[in-house]
């Protein structure tokens, strides 16, 4: 049986990740942070089963990651643990950097120091946010980075320390560079979740309108679960490579938000520029969605396309499994029926991630 260590569990591909290892047969094992909060929601599901344990540590505390490596000796390590949010990014560089970078460091120094670098293979979180202000279009593996957010910046260095690691100490350890991927268990400030719950809850009568910044913004949008599958075929791999994971099909949020509104039953159309356009429902003449200007980052990434041609062609994966209709289909429908029996105290909790994501609330 392989033993595998995801940090960043409770995240959304944490948790697709677990439930599709343990699957596979593996004993999984998962870091958690202590909090007063209970933020285990995606992974209770999995509690109990006699293949999943937890760990407590932190990625900005190294005797904490070296002393779980060290207890589970893993076969591989997938380090999905990060502050993942480009916004907050700017808002908290130094703590982005300690744990977007310094931390991926601290993983591989740990597996060092456990005398693992010949049986642990490591797989890293990387991001399309490296292409950043983007030099070429589409983004393939040889495509010049141009990071644009603190948040990229730590990462550049988390894509470069597992390079060097790779290169200087002969570990398998690759990175994944992946476009952004999608569910129903994804964050709710992060702007697809925002919509679909936000369209779920304007057809439902218990919102009124949806605020937005950058409605021209283009993203490369794939669904998580097939994106986990890809993070193993990278470790399965004969050699330790970077690939670019992604659809390669890309869309504007304008072009989300109108789809995911057609699910519900309410057709958008989008009229004025910039700070003052507008979606109006073609059917009452409502203005649903507005642009803010707190949503407005200080530079932000608008071109991300990417070209998964190396995955497709050496790890045999599939970058349409899920195709865009669908993703937005399954995140509608799922938010249709969580907001069909939410609570107030529910709703208090969702405006309360809007406002700490527009820094009303910090
Ligand atoms: N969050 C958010 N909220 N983004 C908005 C909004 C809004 O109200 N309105 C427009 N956008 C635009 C952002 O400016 C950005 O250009 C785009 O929508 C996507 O924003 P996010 O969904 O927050 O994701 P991201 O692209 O910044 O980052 C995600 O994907 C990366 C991979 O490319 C995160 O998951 C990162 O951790 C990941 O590395």
């Amino acid at each position: 049986m392989k033993t595998a260590l995801i940090t960043g569990i409770t995240g959304q591909d944490g948790s697709f990740l677990a439930e599709f290892l343990l699957e596979k047969g593996y004993d999984v094992h998962g870091t958690i942070r202590r909090s007063s909060v209970d933020y285990r929601e995606r992974i209770a599901h999995l509690e109990g089963h006699s293949n999943f344990h937890l760990h407590y540590a932190d990625l900005a505390d190294s005797m904490s990651i070296l002393q779980v490596v060290k207890k589970v000796r893993p076969n591989e390590i997938y380090n999905l643990a990060a502050q993942s949010h480009v916004q907050v990014s700017f808002d908290s560089p130094e703590f982005t950097a300690d744990v977007d970078a310094t931390g991926v460091l601290r993983i591989l120094e740990a597996v060092r120091q456990c005398d693992l670098t010949d049986t642990c293979r490591i797989y890293q979180a990387s991001t399309s946010e490296l292409y950043g202000k983007v030099e070429e279009v589409p983004q393939n593996e040889q495509t010049p980075f141009h990071p644009y957010s603190p948040y990229a910046v730590a990462k550049l260095y988390g894509y470069w320390i597992v390079k060097e690691y790779r290169e200087a100490y002969r570990m398998f350890c690759c990175s994944g560079i992946l476009f952004n991927h999608e569910s129903e268990r994804r964050g709710e400030t992060f702007v697809t979740r925002k919509i679909t719950l936000a369209a779920a809850r304007i057809a439902q009568g218990k919102q009124d309108k949806l605020y937005l910044g950058n409605l021209s913004s283009l993203r490369d949008w794939g669904y998580a679960k097939d994106y986990v599958e890809c993070m193993w075929l990278i470790l399965q791999n004969d050699k330790p490579e970077d690939f670019v994971i992604a659809t390669g099909e890309q869309h504007s949020v304008r072009e989300f938000c109108q789809l995911a509104f057609h699910h519900v039953g309410i057709e958008l159309r989008f009229e004025g520029e910039g700070e003052n356009e507008k979606g109006i429902d073609v059917k009452t003449g409502n203005v649903l969605v507005e642009v803010s200007p707190d949503f407005y980052r200080p530079t932000d990434v608008v071109n991300l396309w990417g070209d998964p041609s190396k995955a497709k062609r050496e790890l045999g994966w599939n970058p349409q499994k899920t195709t865009f209709e669908q993703l937005v289909q399954l995140m509608v429908d799922a938010d249709m029926a969580k907001v069909a029996v939410e609570r107030a105290g529910e709703r208090v909790r969702m405006n309360l991630a809007e406002y700490l994501e527009k820094g009303i609330v910090k």
